[in-house]
């Protein structure tokens, strides 16, 4: 049993929030040593918000107005007061859809992780399946990385390979690798709940 303090995450994201039912899951089955403060959403009616309630964490929909693709400004003030009232030590980027700004990136410095679904630093940006599947790709995944100020270009922590098979359409192969997303991101978040985690430069170290 890990005595340790649990690791206070806060969870952004503005979809269905399949990762942030993986951390929740990984959490109630003493995989990961933590707990989930908070999940935020960018998206009013996000289907993450929902779920959230429903296992009783704190769910807020607080606007990113009035950009649409970046978190800058008052926005970006308002996520960190939450981040800070909620006692936040790691936030977990599953699918929030918004580019963070050197504000809440120095507030939380090397404290902010994303999922991301390809193998970084192949294929950033959006919709990354289909992409790998279009280029004609054999191997794909997804990673688990630091945020920078760029989009997916932060230090890597961890990855995982899925196979492109013949047969694979965006849609069967955006799920075999959120399969896989469910088992790196908790990983991930756990190796920072036990401290195991430097970063130097852009290499990330892990302690086994
Ligand atoms: C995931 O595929 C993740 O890689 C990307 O956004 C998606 C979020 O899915 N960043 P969900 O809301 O966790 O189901």
């Amino acid at each position: 049993m890990n005595k340790a303090k649990p690791l206070s995450i806060a969870v952004l994201g503005s979809g269905k929030g399949s990762n942030f039912l993986a951390i929740a899951d990984a959490i109630a089955a003493g995989r990961l040593n933590a707990r989930i403060v908070c999940v935020l959403s960018d998206v009013p009616d996000a289907l993450i918000l929902e779920r959230a309630r429903q296992k009783g964490i704190p769910a807020e929909y607080i606007s990113g107005a009035p950009f649409r693709t970046k978190l800058e400004g008052e926005a970006e003030a308002r996520y960190i007061t939450a981040l800070k009232k909620y006692g936040a030590e790691v936030i977990a980027l599953a699918g929030f859809m918004r580019i963070l700004k050197p504000g809440l990136l120095a507030a939380f410095k090397n404290r902010i992780v994303n999922i991301h679904p390809a193998l970084l630093p192949a294929f950033p940006g959006m919709e990354s399946w289909k992409q790998a599947l279009d280029y004609g790709a054999k191997i794909t995944g997804c990673t688990v990385h630091f945020v920078d100020a760029g989009t997916d270009t932060g230090p890597i922590i961890l990855q995982k390979t899925v196979p492109i098979l013949d047969g694979d359409t965006p849609e069967s192969l955006h799920a075999r690798i959120q399969e896989q997303e469910h088992v790196a991101f908790p990983e991930a978040l756990q190796l920072l709940a036990e401290g195991k985690i430097t970063v130097e430069g852009r290499r990330v170290r892990i302690a086994r």
